[in-house]
């Protein structure tokens, strides 16, 4: 007993002393920044190798699992960042990132989806343009904290369609469920897009089965993405989800905020529309009031 203790001691020792080694070849890092991320990086790696004692038949399933999210990465396709979604590390970088302001909208996930250059749709405007799903009739204010309106302000509003897909992932080149428009004088906008859907996020690479492995779901739950930027405001890159969608408890990157959560009220084909539009079949209509903090906090 005493000898397996002290040998226990011995092996503690011998490890401890190989993680103090590595952090000891950063001490003559000159960007203080760098030095406490590979510090930090180190202390956790090597914590988690001791802790979990990492075989090597286990470190080399890791480094083949990262080389293949690394062959996956292409210009159309960052299986890293999909890995950083589903691990919620993005999540949580959003969190530090957006410290809580007043009652600042809370951001979540940018997602692989955003382009740059969307149509403009203006006040009224449709982003849907032919993408299937049902119509959604959207408008909100955009305030800052102070609850003064934010006229002008740019917002980018984007969303996969009613069978589940962003137009990015159809081989046609289509631009579809995307658009942006701007927020009146009084800080109000309204726009027609689509009922969002639940949809499953790129699972045919190696996070795809790092997923089924660990007998997760690749399913995000239901969301209409939101990107709002006006001067002198915090950028804020969000979605709102839809009240009663049951998979809020289980998205699979961890983007649920409860105060992103909005009721969709659906409506009966031939029911008049907000803008006197009489749609030909049913539609729904969610309201998002968007609340920026302010720049650098
Ligand atoms: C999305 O919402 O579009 C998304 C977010 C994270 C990973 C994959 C998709
Ligand atoms: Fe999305």
């Amino acid at each position: 007993m005493t000898e397996t203790k002290s040998i226990h001691a011995v092996q503690q020792a011998r490890e401890a002393e190989l993680a103090q080694q590595v952090i000891g070849s950063f001490d003559g890092c000159a960007n203080p920044r760098l030095k406490q991320l590979m510090v930090n990086l180190v202390t956790h790696l090597h914590g988690f190798i001791r802790d979990v004692r990492l075989t090597e038949e286990e470190w080399a399933t890791g480094i083949r699992f990262l080389t293949e999210v690394g062959q996956a990465t292409d210009e159309r396709r960052q299986e890293f960042i999909l890995l950083s979604d589903v691990l919620g590390a993005s999540m949580q970088t959003i969190g530090v990132n957006n410290e809580a302001v007043g009652d600042a909208t809370e951001a979540t996930v940018f997602g692989p989806f955003f382009v740059e250059g969307s149509p403009f749709v203006g006040q009224g405007g449709n982003i849907g343009s032919g993408a299937a799903g049902e119509p959604c009739w959207v408008e909100g204010v955009v305030t800052d904290t102070d609850g003064v309106p934010v006229p002008n302000a740019r917002i980018e509003v984007w969303e996969a369609d009613g069978d589940g897909l962003y137009d990015l992932q159809y081989d046609d080149q289509r631009t579809a469920a995307r658009g942006h428009l701007f927020s009146d004088e009084h800080g109000r906008y309204r726009l027609w897009a689509i009922t969002p859907t639940p949809y499953p996020i790129p699972s045919d690479g190696p996070v795809g089965r790092m997923l089924q492995a660990t007998g997760r779901s690749p399913m995000r739950a239901a969301h209409l993405h939101f990107m709002v930027t006006a001067q002198g405001c915090r950028t804020l890159v969000t979605h709102i989800f839809v009240r009663g969608d049951e998979l809020l408890a289980s998205d699979t990157v961890f983007g649920v905020k409860s105060s992103l959560v909005r009721d969709f009220e659906r409506h009966q084909a031939g029911a008049a529309a907000p803008d006197g539009t009489v749609v030909e079949g049913s539609w729904s209509k969610v309201r998002f009031d968007i609340v920026l903090g302010p720049a650098g906090v």
